[in-house]
């Protein structure tokens, strides 16, 4: 049988006119698109506050450790799963499962995976609410707090008062997302991280620098690089894993959708390296550009729990000369992270309705419906949002159902389907990937250590 041409005639015949596979207009997209999912509320909201609960330095080192060893070989795999078969998650494990001879069942990996983003979107949406909020407060000057129970009445009355006021500000956030996806993958996604990601990393560094200019860096560095392991027990071996999954988006099959927008051309295990390259630094920065001022403004980081941006953050801002201007960079930055994920959580939602909805043989509507779907999308995300919203026990069972479970298990089933199951035409997608020591030692950490680890640290969280 000869070899399909890929996105042209997978099932034979003549193709229709448009159904040639979307790529990315320019070259850099897929990085910048791929570190705008990867830098989120994960690493300016999440990563602080979980490494403050582990204490500091020891689980930012199991940190980097699962990011070099599991995750990266892990992205390489999702992504070129996404080049080779050209469609939402589901669609291209589908068609490499076909292209391997393999069974099409494993098309429901992807399927976890969209559920999986769908189920993060729902508590992410309300953060991405409170950033929007937080925005606006930090513009009239609301966000620089002096007294400690003013600020936690404000973070209070955001999230416990009215679920009207919380409810419009994540509203605002999911329209704010949907509008960008339903404008269409280059028109909408690629346009928008084109301003967005250069603005993210001008605010970053602006934050960082200050940061350690006028904050207590020795504290904080003390802090994130002094190793404690006796502090570490398996709920953080679990934690680094789950956040090391969250914040590089994987396991969800967004990887593999922007990986489905990426030019032939282009190296996808250089682009991997840096995505993931770029989000390790981020987290460090950010641990940068926040720790300090906490420590010099006299707070302690470990004690707000998800709370320490908003609550601590504003007290160091309403201490900080320039306070105004540095809160306002830095829950823009937040909201532009928040944003810029969001539309990956929300892209393999969509693209899967669209591909769909697709009627190959009728011209018009060979484009599916990704706009209606992407209001059925949107609304739906905005139940699951209000609900997280009102009931806070729903929040974080979300946040940590999808963080330390549905992702890894998402990242094992797709180690083992491309590692056992589907290895020749995956790789032949990544053309890139050397021949010899880096191809085996790919292989060998797919095959084994990948699957076997999270396995480990599964039963060691349930045993522990
Ligand atoms: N990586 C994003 C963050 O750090 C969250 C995310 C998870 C996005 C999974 C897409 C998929 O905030």
């Amino acid at each position: 049988m000869p070899a399909p041409v890929r996105g042209r005639t997978r099932s034979g015949g003549t193709p229709p006119v448009t159904d040639k596979p979307i790529v990315w207009q320019h070259d850099a997209t897929f990085v910048l698109a791929a570190t705008g999912s990867a830098v989120g509320l994960g690493n300016i909201w999440r990563f602080p506050y979980v490494l403050a609960e582990h204490g500091g330095g020891a689980f930012l080192l199991l940190y980097l450790l699962m990011v070099a060893v599991m995750c990266v070989p892990l992205m390489l795999a999702e992504a070129a799963v996404g080049r080779a078969g050209r469609g939402s998650p589901m669609a291209s494990i589908k068609a490499v499962a076909e292209r391997a001879g393999t069974f099409p069942h494993w098309r429901w990996v992807g399927a976890l995976g969209i559920l999986t983003g769908f189920v993060i979107l729902g508590f992410y949406s309300v953060v991405g609410g409170w950033s929007m909020a937080y925005s606006w407060y930090a513009l009239t000057g609301a966000a620089q707090q002096t007294d400690v129970a003013a600020a936690q009445q404000q973070f209070a009355s955001l999230t416990g008062g009215s679920l009207l006021a919380e409810g419009a500000w994540l509203l605002a956030f999911v329209a704010a997302c949907g509008l960008i996806i339903g404008a269409g993958i280059v028109k909408g996604i690629e346009r928008s991280i084109k301003v967005m990601m250069p603005a993210l990393f001008v605010l970053l560094l602006f934050l960082v620098v200050n940061s350690l200019v006028v904050g207590d860096a020795a504290a904080a560095s003390a802090y994130l690089f002094s190793f404690d392991f006796s502090k570490l027990g398996w709920d953080a071996v679990l934690a680094a894993m789950g956040q090391a999954f969250f914040s590089l988006s994987l396991g969800m099959g967004a990887l593999m959708m922007y990986g489905a927008y990426m030019p032939e051309t282009l190296s996808l295990r250089r682009a991997v390296l840096l995505v993931a390259t770029l989000d390790t630094s981020v987290a460090v920065l950010s641990g940068l550009a926040i720790f300090p001022i906490v420590f010099a403004m006299g707070m302690d980081p470990g004690s707000g729990g998800p709370s320490l941006v908003f609550v601590t953050m504003t007290l160091v801002f309403g201490k900080l000369p320039l306070g105004w201007l540095v809160a306002v960079a830095f829950f823009f930055l937040l909201l532009l992270a928040a944003v810029s994920s969001a539309i990956s959580l929300m892209e393999p939602v969509v693209a899967f309705i669209t591909e769909s909805t697709r009627l190959r043989q009728l011209r018009e509507s060979a484009q599916g419906l990704r706009r209606e779907g992407t209001l059925a999308v949107s609304l739906s995300v905005a139940v699951v949002a209000l609900f997280c919203a009102h009931y806070g026990g729903f929040f974080d069972l979300l946040d940590q159902l999808s963080a330390n479970y549905m992702l890894p298990t998402g990242g094992l089933l797709v180690a083992v389907f491309v590692g056992f199951y589907a290895t020749k035409p995956v790789e032949e997608s990544i053309p890139s990937l050397p021949e010899g020591a880096w191809r085996t030692a790919w292989l060998l950490l797919l095959r084994y250590l990948v699957p076997l680890g999270i396995l480990a640290i599964f039963l060691g969280g349930l045993l522990g």
